[in-house]
């Protein structure tokens, strides 16, 4: 694992945003993973600025998101399609038909799984995978204690998580208690990981990450295993290290 150290938030936003900009240049039709959440926005933002400044375009690119709640349609401000609209998608170029979330909503909820995994396939896998990494050392929606090998599935979501998401509803309760989300083994798929991880809370769980033994009630460990992982992380989240 690579481990790039930054000293900010700031400064890790602008590096990632430096290493996706490279892969789109360097691909004529990059697959991106996508991740929701606090950590990445900055790095979205940053991509923004550097469209604005016609330094990038997104045209020929196609994004895969980690996961989705089940019972909320894109509409719906919570969803991370919503969250994705307004944070990146509405103010780059990337056609509306190459963004890919699962459907939160669908009715058939298994079908949704095996049909999102099957695009990523027919995309020809994904790229790079943009991750954070949760206290609990969740990625995606994988809660500790899911199979290494699992695909796209649903998931109940742990209480800590829901408890930490709690602060984008207005109430814990209405935190959905089900999402879908890409499997360990689709993330595992993927040709490069670059993970984020910032600020002091975060600490332990990178340490158990990059340290800990390789154990599904540790899911981010899996990463040890991969071939292509970066990681960017700062000062914060590095101090116990
Ligand atoms: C988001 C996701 C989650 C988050 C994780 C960290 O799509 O899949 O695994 O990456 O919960 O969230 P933040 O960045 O809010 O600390």
């Amino acid at each position: 694992m690579e481990i790039i150290k930054v000293k900010d938030y700031q400064g890790l936003s602008e590096k990632a945003c430096q290493i996706i900009i490279d892969q789109i240049k360097g691909q004529k039709n990059p697959v991106l993973g996508l991740a929701t959440g606090s950590t990445p926005e900055g790095l979205y933002q940053q991509l923004i600025n550097a469209f604005r400044r016609g330094e990038v375009s997104f045209q020929q690119a196609k994004t895969f998101n980690l996961d989705e709640y089940v019972g909320l349609p894109g509409s719906h401000s919570n969803s991370y399609r919503f969250y994705m609209q307004e944070k990146l998608f509405n103010h780059i170029d990337v056609p509306g038909n190459q963004t890919y979330l699962p459907h939160g909503n669908a009715t058939d909820l298994e079908k949704e799984c095996h049909q999102y995994e099957q695009l990523i396939r027919d995309a020809g896998n994904i790229d790079l995978q943009v991750l954070g990494l949760g206290l609990n050392g969740h990625i995606g929606f994988n809660e500790p204690g899911t199979a290494f090998d699992s695909k796209t599935h649903i998931v109940d979501l742990d209480m800590t998580t829901r408890k930490a998401n709690a602060r984008f509803f207005s109430s814990l309760d209405e935190v959905p208690e089900k999402a879908i989300t890409m499997g360990i083994g689709t993330i595992m798929e993927c040709k490069k990981i670059m993970l984020l991880v910032s600020g002091e809370k975060k600490a332990e769980a990178v340490n158990r990450l990059i340290n800990g033994t390789v154990t599904e009630e540790f899911p981010g460990s899996i990463l040890q295993k991969h071939e292509n992982v970066v990681l960017i992380a700062d000062e914060g989240a590095l101090s116990t290290l």
